[in-house]
């Protein structure tokens, strides 16, 4: 998630882009760093599209998939207990409260497909000559949908990891990065690598190293 924002704000504000980049099989030429953010949100698609695969084949969706309308009051009194500075910090594996079952349901069933078709609509691989279809869904409205929708994301993610690590740092840790109940230090030595890949990542993430990579589906040139 961290390399999509970025490239897709690198997206937003390219002047002039440090290198361009031309699919093998043709089409148009685009800058490097839309290469990056589209190259990575197929990545990001094919990752959901497992998860939610796993999801309902687990059972494990009944968990993030509100079927009473019940969760809204009860997230408004979630909500509330939050506020008072009570939080939940017992089970918060076993059972999510209808407040985090509305956030995850809304990141994962809502948020997420509209990144997708937003980005999709502004994308090479949306159909130009379908004129009554882009007339309805014109790229702009896509546009102007698809930047709050990442700042979803942005708020989305400091609540949550503000929360992971102030419910019980090393046990969180311990159910999302090593999926176990044990209090150790396996989740959050995990963690820690993760946070060196996102780094790393950061930083390898400019022209230099991308266009090696960016070579071996296309072409790069300087313009
Ligand atoms: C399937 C998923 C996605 C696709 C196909 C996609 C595609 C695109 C495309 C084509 C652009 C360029 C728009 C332009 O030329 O002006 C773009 C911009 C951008 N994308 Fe995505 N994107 C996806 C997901 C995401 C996600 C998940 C985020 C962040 C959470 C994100 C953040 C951004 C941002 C910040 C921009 C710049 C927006 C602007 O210029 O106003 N994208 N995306």
């Amino acid at each position: 998630m961290v390399l999509i924002i970025r490239s897709g704000l690198q997206v937003r504000h390219q002047q002039k882009p440090p290198a361009f980049y031309t699919p093998k099989k043709g089409g148009k030429k685009v800058s490097i760093n839309l290469w990056l953010h589209t190259g990575l949100d197929l990545l990001w698609l094919a990752n959901g599209v497992v998860f939610v695969v796993l999801l309902f084949v687990s059972g494990h969706w009944a968990r993030i998939v509100p079927t009473s309308w019940e969760v809204f009051p009860n997230a408004l009194s979630a909500a509330l207990q939050y506020a008072t500075m009570e939080w939940p910090v017992e089970d918060a594996w076993v059972n999510y409260n209808a407040l985090q079952q509305l956030m995850y349901f809304i990141i994962v069933f809502i948020a997420a497909p509209v990144a997708a078709i937003t980005g999709v609509r502004m994308s090479e691989w949306w159909p130009k000559d379908a004129a009554t279809l882009n007339k309805i869904y014109p790229a702009p409205l896509a546009r102007a949908i698809h930047f709050p929708t990442m700042l979803f994301f942005v708020f989305f993610i400091l609540v949550h990891v503000f929360l992971v690590f102030t419910t019980g740092l090393r046990q969180n840790l311990g159910y999302m990065f090593a999926g176990t109940n044990m209090l150790g230090w396996a989740g959050l030595i995990w963690f820690l690598v993760a946070m060196v890949v996102v780094v790393a990542g950061w930083f390898a993430a400019r022209p230099l190293l991308l266009a090696p990579i960016a070579n071996l589906f296309g072409r790069v040139s300087s313009r």
